[in-house]
């Protein structure tokens, strides 16, 4: 008995072959004796006499459940994994245009010859495929530079991968870079794609290029003369088609000196170097700079600001900016949040102040051995009245650990003993 839902297609085809003469196969499913079906591969070829008449057919029923139940899983497998494909795809684009939008959010701003000269050579390298080189201190911008460059050139559509080789632990980095086979190292439970493959057909933008440890500099010298490497714990070579750019605050010359890094290295990787200058040395970028700023954090806080007071730009332009483009942006962001009138204004305190707290990402101080160690981290002029009074200040705290409180629970105009009884209760309050 053939299955009600198989019925239709047989007898189709067998009237076709019929009519046609040529052999008759179908697949379809059977009833057996027990009650359950099974598909079976029918199949009949026609016995013709001398004159080509058919005189008979023969017939055979082949049971292929095996072999359709194999091809059901199989397609079963083939759907999940087309899926999951259209899945991948759609994120990735999802990701990309997130990029897209966030980096074009980050406008190159400025007017300075400095800045147009960095955007001078942008444009000179970025259709190439060279590597470039980007030097300058924290916060300049490097990443907004390589991500220029990436942008301009003929690898724009495909990913750009930024790796931090300061924010990963020496013995993961390799992993990190050119990823790894399954059982590597304890923990390797399966492959994982390093961030060379990810980058494929793209550019990798490596940050802080002068802290890879030395194992790792030669992998990626590998890279850059032969565009290959392994993953670790393989052994076959994986062609890597990713264009790169190295960034670095670090001055490598005198890392190369005391053999921190491999001057083979630093050959292949400054190919195109690009220097870009610290804020302090671009001055005229700091009002577009400023008035792109408060644009972008008052859209964001729902707050309209139209004037800029003056004796406030005066004192922006004046600052020497050591956290660069970051700490001007900082300084705007907090302003904005916590000014209510429509002119934008930044108190001298609130700039000084920005001295106080040790950079971000130092550690804290555990102790303080002395006023010096404290103000390594804070640069006030040396006869101004903060300076002294940080001095005083920090001399009077040492026996009380370390100095964690806000700079925004002080007055200036408090005096230096009522400074230090806030900066005591603040401690014990656990701030
Ligand atoms: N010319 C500019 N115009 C507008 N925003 C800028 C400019 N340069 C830098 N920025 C902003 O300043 C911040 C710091 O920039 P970026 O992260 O590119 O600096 P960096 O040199 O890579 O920093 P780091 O040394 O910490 O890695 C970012 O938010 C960036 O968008
Ligand atoms: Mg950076």
């Amino acid at each position: 008995m053939i299955h009600p839902e198989d019925v239709e297609g047989i007898v189709d085809e067998w009237r076709a072959s019929l009519a046609s003469g040529e052999p008759f196969l179908y697949e379809a499913r059977m009833r057996r004796a027990d009650g359950k079906y099974r598909w079976m591969l029918h199949h009949k070829i026609a016995l013709r006499d001398e004159s080509g008449e058919i005189i008979k057919w023969y017939a055979s029923s082949i049971d292929i459940e095996d072999r359709r139940q194999a091809e059901d899983s199989l397609q079963k497998s083939l759907d999940e994994i087309k899926k999951l494909r259209d899945q991948l795809f759609k994120e990735n684009i999802a990701l990309r245009e997130e990029i897209d939008s966030a980096s074009m959010f980050e406008e190159i701003v400025g007017v300075s010859p400095a800045l147009q000269s960095v955007l001078a050579r942008v444009a000179k390298v970025a259709p190439t495929d060279s590597t470039v080189l980007l030097t300058g201190e924290t916060d300049t911008g490097k990443e907004l530079i390589a991500r220029a460059v990436h942008k301009r050139s003929r690898r724009s559509s495909r990913t750009f991968v930024s790796v931090n080789c300061a924010a990963i632990p020496a013995p993961l980095i390799a992993s990190e870079l050119f990823g790894h086979e399954k059982g590597a190292f304890t923990g390797a439970l399966q492959r994982r794609l390093g961030r060379f493959e990810l980058a494929e057909g793209g550019t990798i933008f490596l940050e802080e290029v002068g802290e890879l440890p030395p194992e790792t500099q030669i992998a990626l010298l590998r890279v850059l003369q032969e565009r290959e490497f392994e993953r670790v714990g393989g052994n076959q070579p994986i062609h890597a088609d990713v264009r790169m750019i190295a960034a670095t605050n670090r001055d490598l010359c005198s890392a190369i000196a005391s053999g921190a890094f491999r001057r083979d290295l630093f050959y292949r990787l400054n190919v195109f170097p690009i220097e870009i200058p610290p804020l302090r040395e671009r001055k005229v970028d700091i009002p577009v700079l400023v008035e792109y700023f408060i644009d972008r954090f008052a859209s964001k806080a729902g707050k309209a600001i139209r004037r800029i007071n003056k004796e406030t730009l005066e004192l922006l332009e004046s600052y020497a900016w050591s956290g660069n483009i970051r700490e001007l942006q900082n300084v705007i962001e907090r302003s904005v949040i916590a000014r209510d009138t429509e002119n934008f204004f930044v108190g001298k305190n609130w700039l000084a102040l920005e001295f106080t707290q040790p950079p971000f990402g130092s550690q804290p101080v555990a102790k303080l051995p002395g006023a010096r160690l404290q103000m390594k981290h804070c640069r006030p002029r040396r006869n101004s009245l903060l300076f002294l009074t940080k001095v005083h200040l920090v001399g009077k705290l040492l026996p009380f650990g370390p100095w964690q409180t806000s700079p925004f629970d002080l007055d200036i105009s408090q005096s230096i003993e009522n400074k230090r009884d806030t900066l005591i209760s603040l401690r014990v309050r656990g701030r």
